[in-house]
């Protein structure tokens, strides 16, 4: 065992999240980094036999993760404690002290229901589990959701502030462990030629779509928790936030964790969402009934297990937002996102702006001044030949449109791609998001999890779009799951800007 092996406790062991991704991550890094863990111990409220608990995961396993997991199976362990009971958590840890690696550093992870977050922080710390001594490191990775609203938000950072040093809190956007969100920083600031388009100047506009062909099943009690959530707070706060603040952020001046995650706060507290009387038209919100996703019969939102029938819930939102920053001016990012629409994939398109002078494709009987006023006017949309559109999932890559001279005696431009497929280039597939976090929180590194300034500024945006919402009473739109959301979204996109790409 090397000196720089740990102990991984996972509040909620044998729930869903841990199944499905912590184990399979934990076991993928035990073949990385062998001898990082000594031990992994699921916590349950009722007991349950190490062997009970081993067979369980097993069984859940994909078949190509099952032989990862058998060199790791006899260091896993299950315990019983409950959270919010004093005394079982004084016995936790003894019985933590007791299995591999328990005096070396250990990492919790709260897999827990959001309400029983404060409890579990509290109840660690009272029990003296969170006090760290010498090279005894002690850290907890906390899921989202982090807070329903800015002020839960923080009075959740000042009750983690009086038990936790911040550098021992590691909040999870599972989005940055994606290996395509994280290539955004090394795409931005490594290769030169781009970043001084990357701007007002010469960007027009941006556009992200997250779209899911999910509904609720996905597991007991989401579509209640979904229903009290709604899609701006369950993907667009955490997860498009992070994709905008990648895609916006200045350049940092070193890869300190701090100088980074200072950065991305910047565009957040930038972020300015559409004005009052722009709301109804540029902030769209709906929700699914019945349709068809991949050739089969679904319901609608309203009758999914835990909805209420009378919901308001979105599944849906559009929004047309602005960074109030030099970089950025008035140029317009477009947040798309929806469950139950045609197809799933996650996508930024950048759309360059058009050249000065158009020489090229330009109506014959147009002159420079009537040319220049029919592009500002919206006409001639297709002369915009530059796109980037970066893949996050599921066909990861980069894709350049440039205009090329068709063959033949005119001048006649038409667009070409430049292309880079991750799986073409690499030979292999993304590694799973929760392997790289949970590896970088063993490693102390915080650059990929949240800061709490971050989720703050994060959750004050979403705020003010909940409610411009209600202030200008803007509907809760109805799209048949299986379409590609309300028509009305289509009316965020002005004059020549174009439309929603559909992966
Ligand atoms: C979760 C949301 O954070 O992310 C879910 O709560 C959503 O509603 C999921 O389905 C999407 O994650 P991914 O990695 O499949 O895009």
């Amino acid at each position: 065992m090397t000196a720089a092996a740990a102990q991984v406790v996972i509040f909620g062991g044998t729930g869903d999240l841990s199944r499905r991704k912590l184990m399979p991550a934990l076991a993928a890094i035990d073949q990385q980094e062998p001898g990082r863990i000594a031990s992994v111990v699921g916590i349950g409220r009722r007991p349950k036999p190490d062997a009970a608990f081993r067979a369980d995961i097993t069984g859940d396993l994909a078949p190509d993760v099952r032989g990862a997991f058998t060199a790791l199976a006899p260091r896993v362990f299950y315990r019983p404690a409950d959270v919010a009971d004093r005394s079982s958590l004084d016995t936790l840890e003894r019985a933590l002290a007791e299995l591999p690696g328990g005096d070396v550093g250990r990492l919790y992870y709260l897999a827990l229901e959001a309400d029983l977050f404060e409890p579990a922080v509290r109840g660690l710390a009272d029990a003296g589990l969170v006090a760290e001594r010498g090279d005894a490191w002690r850290r907890v990775v906390v899921e989202k959701p982090f807070g329903h609203d800015l002020e839960s938000a923080r009075a959740l950072n000042r009750m983690v502030e009086q038990y936790l040093r911040e550098s021992q809190v590691y909040r999870i956007d599972h989005y940055l462990g994606k290996e395509t969100v994280q290539n955004l920083l090394g795409f931005r600031f490594h290769n030169a030629i781009f970043e001084p388009l990357w701007n007002a100047h010469h960007i027009e506009l941006v556009q992200m779509t997250v779209a899911e062909t999910v509904g609720m099943g996905l597991g007991k009690g989401r579509g209640q928790f979904y229903d009290e959530t709604g899609g701006l707070r369950d993907m667009v706060q955490n997860h498009m936030l992070q994709l905008v603040s990648l895609i916006a952020m200045e350049p940092p001046s070193s890869l300190d964790p701090e100088e980074i995650r200072s950065r991305k706060v910047d565009v957040l507290r930038a972020l300015r969402c559409p004005d009052p009387d722009g709301m109804l038209a540029e902030g769209v919100r709906a929700r699914y009934v019945a349709g068809e996703v991949d050739g089969k019969r679904v319901a609608g939102f309203r009758s999914e297990e835990g909805v209420a029938p009378e919901s308001t819930t979105e599944t849906y939102v559009a929004l047309r937002a602005e960074i109030g920053t030099w970089r950025w001016g008035e140029v317009p990012f477009l947040l798309r996102h929806g469950k139950r629409l045609p197809k799933r994939f996650t996508e930024v398109v950048v759309h360059f702006r058009t050249p000065p002078l158009s020489l090229f494709d330009r109506p014959g009987d147009l002159d420079d001044i009537a040319y220049r006023r029919a592009l500002r006017s919206g006409a001639l949309c297709e002369m915009r030949p530059n796109v980037l559109r970066l893949r996050i999932q599921p066909s990861e890559g980069i894709e350049l449109t440039f205009g090329v001279k068709a063959p033949g005696a005119a001048m006649r431009m038409v667009p070409a791609t430049l292309d880079f497929d991750y799986r073409e280039r690499f030979g292999t597939e993304p590694p799973e998001a929760y392997q790289r976090l949970l590896l970088d929180a063993l490693h102390g590194d915080p650059t990929l999890f949240l800061r709490a300034d971050e989720i703050e500024a994060a959750w004050r945006w979403v705020d003010a779009v909940r409610a411009g919402w209600e202030r200008a009473r803007v509907p809760v739109l109805e799209y048949p799951a299986g379409t590609w959301g309300p028509t009305e979204a289509d009316q965020l996109f002005h004059g020549c800007e174009g439309s929603w790409s559909n992966g």
